[in-house]
């Protein structure tokens, strides 16, 4: 049986073409103004925003040491040719430690997205710790060295919930493993945590929490529940 003529078809051909003309000549329609309204190609910028939850597409970024937070990486962004966008390179990073519901989940996006309306050309990915130690667990239908190294090595990274997950030897070992690797070489990351230092000292080892307390600046926040206090309203 044949499934294929021996021409191949393309789209627009010419039939398709001059039926579409017919078709705006008698509605009295230029052809022309037609090309220029097309749909405008998504612009790159709005593109590194997609992957956003749609709780946190309106993120705004109000906390002072977050907004700290994007001038110090906008500055060190550099471009990686001339005329081409700058791109997040080295940074500080932040640790958000507050109660459940404080927001801070809230402001690493709201961060995020205040880069890319500054321009800057932003790689990012975004786990909660707990997801990131599913993936990368022995018989998960994952690589899990290349999980990790692409988490290791992306130029930003939310880190959220970090000391949420049940301590083990393997969640302390992988945490160390990309810490150490964010940690050397300077890459700006958002932790996220409910756990003082001293608790995720205790959660993740010494070795972590070091890197941590040198790496990171804290940022407090306001002890509310922002999802209880909603309700209540
Ligand atoms: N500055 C803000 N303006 C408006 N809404 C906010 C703000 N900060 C947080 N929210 C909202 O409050 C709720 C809680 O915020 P978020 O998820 O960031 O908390 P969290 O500190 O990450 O909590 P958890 O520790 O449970 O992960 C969300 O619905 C979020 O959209
Ligand atoms: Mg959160």
């Amino acid at each position: 049986m044949r499934t294929r003529s021996r021409e191949p078809q393309t789209l627009g051909s010419d039939g398709t073409l001059e039926r579409m003309a017919r078709i705006l000549a008698a509605r009295n329609i230029d052809p022309a103004a037609v090309t220029s309204v097309e749909e405008p190609e998504p612009a790159p910028l709005d593109a590194l925003l997609t992957r956003i939850p749609s709780r946190y597409q309106g993120a705004v970024a109000d906390h002072p040491k977050a907004l700290a937070w994007v001038r110090e990486v906008a500055e060190a962004a550099v471009a990686p040719g001339i005329g081409a966008r700058r791109q997040v390179a080295t940074g500080p990073s932040l640790l958000m430690a507050g109660v459940v519901g404080a927001g801070k989940t809230w402001q690493a996006y709201g961060a995020i997205r205040r880069l890319v309306q500054e321009g800057i050309g932003v790689r990012w990915r975004a786990t909660t710790a707990a997801d990131l130690y599913a993936e990368l667990r022995p018989g998960s239908d994952t690589d899990s060295e290349r999980v990790l190294a692409s988490y290791s090595r992306v130029p930003l990274l939310i880190l959220d919930d970090l000391g949420a997950a049940r301590s083990t030897e393997f969640v302390e070992e992988q945490t160390y493993r990309l810490i150490n690797r964010r940690y050397n070489h300077e890459l700006p990351t958002l932790v996220t945590t409910n756990l003082r230092i001293g608790d995720l000292r205790a959660h993740l080892g010494d070795r972590v929490a070091s890197r941590l307390s040198q790496m990171t600046e804290r940022v407090e926040f306001e002890p509310v529940d922002r999802r209880r206090q909603r309700r209540a309203a």
